[in-house]
């Protein structure tokens, strides 16, 4: 029944290369996309649920102290209100937190300002809302407490540091040098959809229909932070409207609903305000970074040093990995690294929008750009000076890389020959600059199972509990399917997104297509050996395509060799040797034209384009629209986003998206991306990599490079607002 397979050995047979349907890789629409854009998809706020109450969470007004409900009974007596609930589930300490490093935020001791730790349900949501707002929330016994990098104490992560050869000593010799520090601040994923929940109880069953990307972790998150078995909860989730990280654990709506439908005897549905989405869900940890490289006269690197701080309340484990990346990229024999982790009471830091790399990379990125212009080398060659033969660290070899042609194809599409010198070059008001970087993102295979049934009607149905966050995973995992067992894309269909269905990958981390992929792959496998056993011929001389089956010189329709039975088989694959033995990563290159306006020092982003190396691509639409997404975040790091936290407090003072300045359409100009063909057999029998996040990889760096270059001024504290330009 069960197809298990680990990644053990290299994937060196091309089998998808063989199949004959022609989906892999077509650049196929996402078949809920038409259900999404009507209005047709049920997301998690819009499910009608009988007899559903309504919760509205309440925030901490300081970032210390006991909670204490002054006027609760007079709340409860509100029309409509059914409960007022200050549960300690509700309120534990972050700290204590989850198996799976997402903490339920709400401690009894508040941890930081705007944390929900209470919920007014009522019969409406208006009724509900206006009890929250009624409700007189203070704090006791509050101390103060750090709320700023710069003053909070640090802890040195040691597992992250490197210390090999002699950086100093590099530095001292070097012929170029650049010894330079940057700062990123926080950011907020900001997805469209708020966290919303609809918990019901059946009996001690609960059923969440929720808004999340890992739904087999975020079931057990569930089921520990109420204190009953995960057999006992089912989490729904068939369409999510963007997580960006702040998705991947469970947030405070999700444990409100299931603890007040419990409460009240009724189904409750919990959605996050929006300004609660930015105070009191995930935000990315802001960075400062000194980098140190040092070259010879050819900027050969000879020294690479980077030493990141990043913060998180005290007691969580995740500390964001700004140098993932740099182990990896670049060659030198002298390398130091280290990483601090300020303790602090902000909002508790986790996974945003590619974690580590989307920060580390492009310091590092504008760190190279500075050692080119101090070197006179262009910057697309001292890049491909110092790409490293093999893992400069452990001397493994890279599994696939096409990164020297990522930067030469990207420098030939965009025409970075044309590149002016600094400040050289205007248009009208417009001062014109052009800059490029290098992207990397580590590939991850995670654990991942399928079912796949092939009916009797020459149809088929995959199913898992993976999620769909708008990336295409109902298109990919259908493509794959169709693929496999001869289908057109319409005679497959997909059904994603719950715990009663084989547990998933789930979306994070870049790994969901080529993981669930795979799954759906090594079920299709075990159904085609089975079909080739009813014909008696060897499986590797079966073809499947358009509903039939051609072997030995016969074709016959797939209905006739199935004979009206179904077939279904679960593929489950786990990572294995091969992610150990080999450097896995995925590799591109930006170039960005910006005009930065010479009187009010506004940056806008003229042109940009992208060369991205992932293995294989498994959707060529979907992997491109990722590649823009992902570039698109990086023009709003590089000129836009920022979570401001008040110095005294630590509250977010831009807690919406009037102020939290996502780049809309007027920001975002043409974009052009290139997806170089690659196969890597170490990653997956899919021979794919995660394409997900490579977009926002150091994209924001390309962006503020060139903007040096039109204007001479390095802005080193992003985002690069105007009046940090002029
Ligand atoms: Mo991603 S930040 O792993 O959803």
């Amino acid at each position: 029944m069960t197809e298990q397979f680990k990644m053990d050995a290299p994937a060196t047979e091309r089998r998808l290369d063989d199949m004959a349907q022609g989906l892999v890789g077509a650049p196929l629409d996402r078949p809920e996309g038409p259900l999404k854009v009507t209005g047709t998809a049920t997301y998690a706020n819009e499910w009608q649920v009988d007899g559903m109450a309504h919760g509205v969470m309440v925030r901490a007004p300081g970032n210390s102290g006991r909670v204490v409900l002054s006027n609760r009974d007079a709340v409860v007596k509100m029309p409509g209100v059914l409960s007022v609930i200050q549960d300690d589930r509700l309120l534990r300490n972050p700290a204590q937190g989850t198996a799976n490093e997402a903490p339920i935020q709400g401690p009894q001791h508040v941890a930081y300002l705007g944390q929900l730790i209470a919920v007014v349900v009522a019969e409406s949501f208006e009724q509900a809302r206006h009890a929250a707002q009624a409700l007189d929330v203070t704090l006791e016994n509050g101390e103060p407490v750090p709320v700023d990098p710069e003053t909070a104490a640090v802890e040195p992560q040691e597992g992250q540091a490197l210390d090999q050869g002699d950086l100093e000593a590099a530095m001292s010799a070097a012929e170029n040098s650049v010894d330079v520090v940057y700062t990123t601040p926080s950011h907020s994923s900001s997805p469209m959809e708020p966290h919303a929940s609809i918990a019901t109880w059946e009996g001690d069953d609960l059923i969440l229909r929720g808004s999340y990307q890992m739904l087999k972790y975020n079931r057990n998150e569930l089921a520990d932070s109420l204190g009953i078995h995960p057999d006992r909860v089912r989490v729904i989730s068939p369409y999510v409207g963007g997580g960006f990280g702040s998705k991947l654990g469970l947030a405070p709506e999700a444990v409100a609903a299931a603890i007040a439908a419990k409460e009240v005897g009724r189904p409750v549905s919990v959605a996050l305000l929006r300004p609660q989405v930015y105070e009191a869900t995930m935000r990315r940890s802001e960075t400062r970074q000194r980098l140190r490289l040092a070259a010879d006269a050819d900027g050969r690197l000879s020294g690479f040093g980077h030493d990141a701080r990043v913060s998180n309340l005290p007691g969580e484990t995740f500390a964001e990995p700004v140098l993932q990346a740099s182990h990896f990229l670049y060659a030198s024999a002298n390398r130091k690294m280290s990483l601090d982790l300020a303790r602090l009471h902000r909002l508790c830091a986790g996974s945003v929008r590619a974690p580590g790399e989307a920060v580390g990379v492009t310091i590092v990125e504008n760190a190279m750009d500075e050692l080119a212009h101090a070197a006179g080398i262009d910057p697309v060659e001292l890049r491909l000076r110092n790409i490293p033969e093999k893992d400069p660290e452990s001397g493994k070899e890279y599994s696939s890389r096409r990164f020297r042609k990522a930067l030469q194809g990207g420098a030939e599409a965009f025409g970075w020959n044309d590149r002016p010198g600094v400040k050289e070059r205007r248009d009208g008001d417009w001062m014109i600059g052009y800059g490029m970087a290098s992207a990397a993102r580590v590939n991850i295979l995670k654990e991942s199972q399928a079912r796949v049934t092939l009916r009797p009607d020459g149809t088929a149905r995959v199913e898992t509990d993976m999620t769909d966050i708008g990336t295409g995973t109902y298109a990919i995992l259908g493509q794959i399917a169709g693929e496999m067992l001869g289908l057109p894309r319409d005679k497959v269909d997909v059904v994603l997104g719950d715990t009663d269905l084989p547990p998933a990958s789930g979306s994070g981390g870049s790994w969901g297509a080529s993981s669930s992929g795979t799954s759906v792959y090594l079920a299709c496998e075990a159904i085609r050996r089975q079909l080739a056993d009813r014909l008696e011929v060897d499986e590797r001389d079966l073809l499947l395509k358009d509903a039939q089956a051609t072997y030995a010189n016969k074709t016959t329709a797939l209905t006739d060799v199935l004979r009206g039975d179904e077939i279904a088989k679960v593929g489950h694959v786990l990572p294995g040797d091969t992610s150990d033995a080999v450097r896995q990563a995925t590799f591109g290159a930006y170039f960005a034209e910006v005009g930065v306006h010479a009187a009010t020092g506004e940056t806008r982003v003229r042109r940009m384009h992208g060369s991205f190396a992932a293995g294989r691509i498994l959707n060529a639409k979907t992997a491109r629209s990722q590649c823009l997404g992902g570039m698109t975040f990086g023009i709003g790091m590089a000129l836009t986003e920022e979570l401001a936290f008040d110095p005294r407090d630590g509250h977010v003072a831009n807690h919406n998206l009037a102020e939290y300045h996502i780049p809309v359409n007027a920001d975002v100009p043409q974009l052009t991306v290139e997806l170089l063909e690659e196969r890597d057999d170490w990653a997956s029998p899919l021979q794919a990599k995660g394409i997900g996040e490579l977009g926002i990889c150091g994209a924001a760096a390309a962006i503020t490079n060139a903007i040096f270059n039109a204007t001479g001024v390095r802005v080193r504290d992003y985002p690069a607002t105007l009046d940090k330009v002029i």
